[in-house]
């Protein structure tokens, strides 16, 4: 689907509550389906990422009932594979994958998991590997999916990362969840602790000292969740009123676990005038809301361990530092090029279609600003929502308009994203 966008108003104002947080959906899913009894999670995303989540948990037997906005997963504990769904699809999901993997490796049984074009050419072998040092077997079209897993018992690693990757430290401490001893997972830098904090919460021994975590042999117990909203979907917004003049929109709902919020680091650091309000804590997560207004930005270095903490962002912030002035370099995201798309060539090569001084290197991307974006372009999504969401928010800026192939791929993550936009358009 092809999607025009066009500066059609005069700035955005007012509030908005923002979406379910997809990675918490996904883990609320699978950890419920761990646990004997009955779950409920209110606010489950509406994405079609945690759908395949529920999907592959349904395929394996676990019973799920939506009741008033709220999520039933009722769980014997055990997972009762159901032929008729088998291979499980994980659509074009890398954490239901990846996540879905550990779990499955030290169960009873075997599987099969695939997924959609871009997953299927994304890279497993940061799995694989220490998933195998583990026991565990697991055949691959040369580490990618699909993924013929193979159900044994396990036994305890101590696996030192080389990169800092909440999918893969997800993946090796599910594993352990179910092995005999400790199982610890070290990561150069921390990524987002969803999975800690919710198998703490469900009962689970883990244990975190600076970038390692350790999992003992654990049962969980069901858990009663309501999920906050989503920063990642939050920061579309974010740099939308930063850059679009006399704009002043209030962000509700937003979580603001310290793992996530490195763009509102960035975004600070850079001179934008963002406040956070009415800051608590719902269910072991941080949330707030965030009020922010049209700003004058300058350039900076994005670099080392704050990367994890934007990872997602990037798309966004590149966008954001076309509007800045002086000179924005992102460094040491090199594993933007595993997402469901290259993102570093992606963003580069789209938004020098809209007129953007931007240049690609190894790991990030140089971008000078602050120049006008021209549009009246054609640009490409690349089957990856968050290149679809920052291509719209550039449009909003460009002097014409632009044309968005493939737009419907925010689905993904976030469907009533336009919808959201045009509340705030005034
Ligand atoms: C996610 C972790 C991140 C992120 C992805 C969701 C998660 O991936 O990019 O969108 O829910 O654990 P990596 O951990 O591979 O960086």
């Amino acid at each position: 689907m092809q999607k025009t966008v066009s500066k059609d108003f005069k700035y955005l104002k007012g509030e908005i509550n923002i979406p379910s947080d997809k990675s918490i959906s996904h883990r609320a899913v699978m950890f419920s389906s761990l646990a004997k009894g009955k779950s409920v999670i209110r606010n489950f995303s509406d994405g079609a990422d945690p759908k395949s989540t529920l999907e592959v948990c349904q395929g394996l037997g676990i019973s799920t009932e939506f009741k008033n906005n709220e999520l039933i997963i009722t769980s014997s504990g055990k997972f009762t594979p159901q032929k008729e769904v088998y291979p499980y699809h994980c659509g074009n999901s890398g954490t239901t994958m990846r996540l879905m993997t550990g779990i499955l490796a030290g169960q009873n049984f075997d599987s099969v998991l695939t997924g959609d074009e871009s997953l299927s050419s994304r890279p497993m072998k940061r799995i694989i590997e220490p998933l195998s040092l583990m026991g565990a077997k697991i055949e691959s079209d040369n580490f990618k999916a699909p993924l013929k897993i193979y159900g044994r018992e396990l036994n305890p690693i101590y696996y030192v990362s080389k990169i800092a990757s909440a999918q893969v430290k997800s993946c090796i401490i599910l594993a352990g969840l179910g092995v005999d001893g400790i199982t610890s997972f070290t990561e150069p830098y921390v990524s987002r602790n969803h999975t800690e904090l919710m198998l703490k919460a469900m009962g689970a021994e883990v244990n975190v000292k600076n970038t390692t975590v350790s999992i003992h042999k654990s049962e969980l117990s069901p858990i009663n969740i309501e999920i906050c909203g989503d920063i990642s979907s939050a920061a579309y917004f974010i740099v939308a009123a930063l850059i679009i003049p006399n704009s002043d929109i209030i962000l509700r709902n937003v979580g603001l676990n310290p793992t996530r919020t490195g763009i509102l680091d960035v975004v600070k650091q850079m001179g934008a005038d963002i406040e956070i309000l009415d800051e608590k804590e719902i269910c072991g997560e941080k949330v707030g809301d965030i009020r922010v207004k049209y700003s004058n930005l300058k350039g900076c270095i994005i670099s080392g361990e704050i990367i994890p903490r934007l990872i997602d962002e990037i798309p966004i912030i590149a966008v954001l530092a076309t509007q800045a002035y002086g000179t924005t370099t992102i460094k040491d995201a090199q594993d933007l090029r595993n997402k469901e798309s290259d993102r570093i060539t992606a963003v580069v090569t789209e938004l020098k279609k809209l007129g953007a001084d931007i240049e690609e290197t190894p790991d990030g991307m140089i971008i000078r600003g602050k120049n006008g974006l021209i549009g009246d372009v054609e640009v490409e999504t690349y089957h990856d929502h968050r290149l679809a969401m920052s291509l719209f928010v550039a449009g909003l800026v460009c002097k014409k308009e632009i044309y968005i192939n493939g737009f419907e791929w925010v689905n993904i993550s976030f469907p009533t994203f336009e919808k959201l936009f045009n509340t705030l358009k005034l």
